[in-house]
């Protein structure tokens, strides 16, 4: 953190022995710029989540396809179209798992609580009402999650000689398992929503209307990629499906129980919990505003929040790594030489804790980003001409080159 913040590159050691160098905070751009023939993220996430022993069939460039052209249109552009759905799944599964009593009082595990809600919330979100409910497939989807994260987690952290092969075959058995179990119930689903699909698109009909989930507007998608998909397409999308829910799922329960813990535990004196809770009432107030994707975009300090609880505890210590591909090495703008195979990256934990970058960064301050926001604002007001102005630059997941916590770059999200 010391050459970080005095802007420096810096070698960090690691348990791989793979050789590691951090750069500053002004190289974040750089960094997420540089073409994949000269920097790879792609060469890192094949290293470091242990791909090479990992039951997954899928190929890193296919992966990337789906998620660039398939996640990127369904999710994002359809978030509107599933936002009704997320909300009635989030009511149930929160009065199910925290009750609806409030005049007694019940010890709850927050991290077990959450992880049933965001599970129940995901699987609705991605796969519709059918699995969302289904008990069975949710334990065994829970158990690919486990096993798939310590599987990455582990196997990441090893040496590649002797020790990565032999935990990654002991690992990779209870994976495949539960793999294999989760995609028996979730293939099922992608084959009858492709033919409901396709029947839709010969008859003009409106049944898909009706349904929304994500697998629906993959398939949409994925149908003006079919050329670049090979062999069985039910089976792509299942494996793909289940992946994003990895990736998904972990990341939101871990960031989820971190804001409650913040909120909750935050100094009475700054009465955050009945900001939040006015700030709530103030635009939910009828059923429908539930339903508007215009409402999550009228929540300020709640936006401020979660941003401020991702800034502290950021779920990874370092980030936007990526392998220095050419022969020859590559030279860092300050004109340091790096050699070939040397990971490049940011200490995104220490660059948010940098009291250069943020005051009092130590401190939890919820309602940070809400007065940057006013301020940015404010200042913007006169300048007509600037494309960010009006824009909300704060929102929760807005990544920025000081705020690393969804990556940054073509890797954000
Ligand atoms: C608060 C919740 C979340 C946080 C903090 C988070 C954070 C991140 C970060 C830091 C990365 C980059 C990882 C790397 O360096 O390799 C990432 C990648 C990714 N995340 Fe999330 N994420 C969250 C929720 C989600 C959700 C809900 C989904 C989808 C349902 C998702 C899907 C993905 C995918 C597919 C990637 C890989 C992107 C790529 O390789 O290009 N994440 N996430």
């Amino acid at each position: 953190m010391q050459y970080g913040s005095i802007d420096r590159p810096y070698v960090v050691p690691d348990t791989t022995f793979q050789p590691q160098v951090m750069l500053p905070q002004k190289y974040v751009k750089w960094l997420s710029t540089q073409p994949k023939s000269v920097l790879s993220s792609e060469a890192v996430r094949i290293e470091r989540n242990g791909v090479k022993y990992l039951p997954t069939s899928l190929d890193p460039e296919s992966s990337l396809l789906f998620i660039d052209k398939i996640v990127g249109q369904s999710l994002s552009q359809g978030l509107d179209l599933i936002q009704p759905d997320m909300y009635d799944e989030i009511r149930h599964t929160v009065d199910s798992t925290l009750g609806t009593d409030v005049c007694s009082w019940r010890v709850i595990d927050l991290s077990q609580a959450m992880s049933t809600i965001i599970d129940g919330t995901g699987n609705r979100v991605l796969f519709g009402l059918s699995l969302c409910r289904n008990v069975t497939y949710l334990r065994v989807l829970r158990l690919f999650i486990i096993f798939m994260g310590a599987s990455t987690l582990l196997i990441g952290q090893l040496p590649p000689w002797v020790l990565r092969p032999v935990a990654g075959a002991l690992l990779s058995i209870p994976t495949l398992i539960f793999k294999k179990l989760s995609v028996s119930y979730v293939q099922p689903l992608v084959k009858e929503r492709m033919q409901s699909v396709n029947v839709d698109d010969n008859d003009q009909g409106s049944s898909s209307r009706k349904s929304h989930d994500f697998v629906t507007q993959s398939i949409k998608s994925a149908k003006k990629f079919r050329k670049s998909i090979e062999g069985d397409v039910s089976m792509y999308l299942a494996e793909q499906f289940l992946i994003l829910a990895f990736a998904g799922m972990a990341t939101t329960v871990a960031a989820a129980t971190n804001v409650c813990l913040d909120i909750l535990s935050a100094s009475p004196r700054i009465k955050l919990y009945e900001t939040l809770r006015l700030e709530a009432v103030s635009v939910f107030k009828s059923e429908a505003d539930w339903m508007s994707p215009a409402s999550i975009k009228n929540l300020p300090n709640t936006d401020s929040t979660i941003r401020e609880s991702l800034r502290k505890n950021t779920l990874q210590s370092r980030g936007l790594l990526k392998k220095v591909m050419p022969k020859e090495g590559i030279l860092l703008p300050d004109g340091t030489h790096v050699p070939q195979g040397t990971w490049l990256g940011v200490p995104v934990q220490a660059m948010q804790q940098d009291e250069k970058l943020y005051p009092q960064a130590y401190e939890y301050d919820p309602l940070r980003f809400t007065r940057l926001q006013i301020t940015m604002n404010t200042e913007e007001a006169g300048s007509k001409d600037d494309p960010s102005a009006g824009k909300n630059l704060f929102d929760a997941a807005q990544p920025s080159d000081k705020y690393l916590s969804f990556s940054y770059g073509r890797s954000a999200w």
